[in-house]
């Protein structure tokens, strides 16, 4: 009898075919479904990485697979050449939830496409050329966003970065000001930095930098590509202490996973900005703006703000209670868990045992989550219950 060769999973076969990037979890996800993800082993896990901080509304909510359904019968792809409905309706449902006064969209396709715009615009109508973004921030991965990007690890390997980039320390408005002068384009930041820690500044610093950049004649980017979109509680972090920037950048969850960015800007910018100048195929094609739409009407309609305000409060405070965990950061569902001497991956590996997907930072001891916005009470007290039996463990 001959034996058939064995099939080579799939695993080996990304292996083999797609290049390197990240280090995977060591399972085939096939199927999503709200907070839970099914891989094709036959397991189930709770997903509160929100597959990498994108799936605002849930894996594959039916109201937005069903609006990209439909779009993509209709017409799948025309570019910015035509006018379009989705396209209509998409920028109109963003600028409605948008604080004022920013009043117009400018889609692109992801975060780092997103920020290198709005960089390019805050150079282009200030005739400067510096940028000052933060130590601990990440902007992204092509030349201008790993250029403002502050974390070290990721400029590394390119060469050359872009000059007029510096880097003053978050949360210390001195820093900034010892940075910034009349060559100074723009001010960069994530208002909470994620990757760098879950790191969120006093609300002074957020007003200091809007006076001081007003002062200058600097523009003020919030890369709002992880806050924005409900994570935080309310649809963007631009406006929270009464500060609204110039520009605000967004990716990730806008479109509930469908790739789409945006960068958000006043009437003022728009009104210097002219045909030509800045352009983008893909960037506001049907299928995204669909989604997006959808998205929206998701979070309004499920009341996923107050949700995320309700059960962050409740996560927040019972996290506080444990043994374990020596600080909790953030805000809404960006949430850092700090856990003793670096311990994080040990704690992250611990709960995919127990079929929990949650993230680490460029901070060792920070244990992070991104949950969907629909994450609620019973998923939370599984994930309580679990983490609490790894710190008696
Ligand atoms: C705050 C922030 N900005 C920008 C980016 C880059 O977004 P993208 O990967 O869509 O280019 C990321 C990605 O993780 C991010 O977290």
């Amino acid at each position: 009898m001959t034996t058939q060769p064995q099939r080579r999973s799939l695993i080996e076969i990304e292996e083999q075919y797609q290049v390197a990037t990240y280090k995977k979890f060591p399972f085939v996800v096939e199927r999503g479904e709200d907070v839970w993800v099914y891989t094709t082993d036959g397991n189930r896990y709770l997903d509160l990485y929100g597959g990498h901080a994108v799936v605002s509304t849930g894996h594959s909510h039916p109201r937005v697979v069903r609006a990209i359904s439909e779009q993509a019968g209709r017409l799948l792809f025309y570019s910015n050449l035509v006018y379009n409905d989705a396209r209509a309706r998409a920028a109109e449902k963003l600028i409605e939830i948008a604080p004022e006064p920013l009043t117009k969209a400018f889609f692109v396709n992801s975060g780092t496409e997103a920020n290198e715009n709005a960089m390019k615009i805050a150079r282009m109508l200030t005739g400067r050329t510096k940028i000052i973004s933060f130590e601990g921030g990440f902007h992204g991965r092509t030349p201008g966003s790993v250029s403002a990007t502050g974390l070290p690890k990721y400029r590394e390997n390119v060469s050359p970065l872009l000059e007029g980039h510096v880097y003053a320390v978050f949360g210390d408005i001195e820093s900034v000001k010892t940075l910034l002068d009349e060559e100074t384009a723009g001010v960069l930041l994530e208002p909470i930095q994620s990757m760098g820690g879950v790191r969120m500044a006093e609300p002074e610093f957020y007003r200091s930098l809007r006076e001081i950049c007003d002062d200058a004649g600097a523009m003020l980017i919030y890369d709002e590509v992880q806050t924005g979109m409900g994570r935080t509680g309310e649809f963007f972090f631009g406006g929270r202490f009464d500060v609204v920037p110039d520009m605000i950048t967004l990716a990730k969850g806008i479109a509930s996973g469908v790739p789409m960015g945006a960068v958000l800007m006043t009437d003022a910018i728009d009104g210097e900005i002219k045909n030509g100048d800045l352009g983008t195929t893909f960037g506001g094609g049907p299928l995204a703006c669909a989604a997006l739409e959808a998205t929206v009407d998701v979070i309004r309609d499920e009341r996923l703000l107050e949700n995320v305000r309700e059960n962050s409060a409740y996560l927040f405070k019972e996290l506080r209670k444990m043994l374990l965990v020596e600080e909790v950061r953030g805000l809404g569902y960006l949430i850092g868990i700090k856990l003793p001497d670096g311990t994080a991956k040990a704690v992250q590996q611990g709960l995919l045992e127990k079929k929990i997907i949650t993230g680490l930072s460029e901070d060792p001891s920070i244990l992070r989550l991104l949950p969907p916005l629909s994450l609620r009470r019973p998923e939370i007290d599984l994930f309580l219950d679990e983490l609490s039996r790894i710190a008696l463990g």
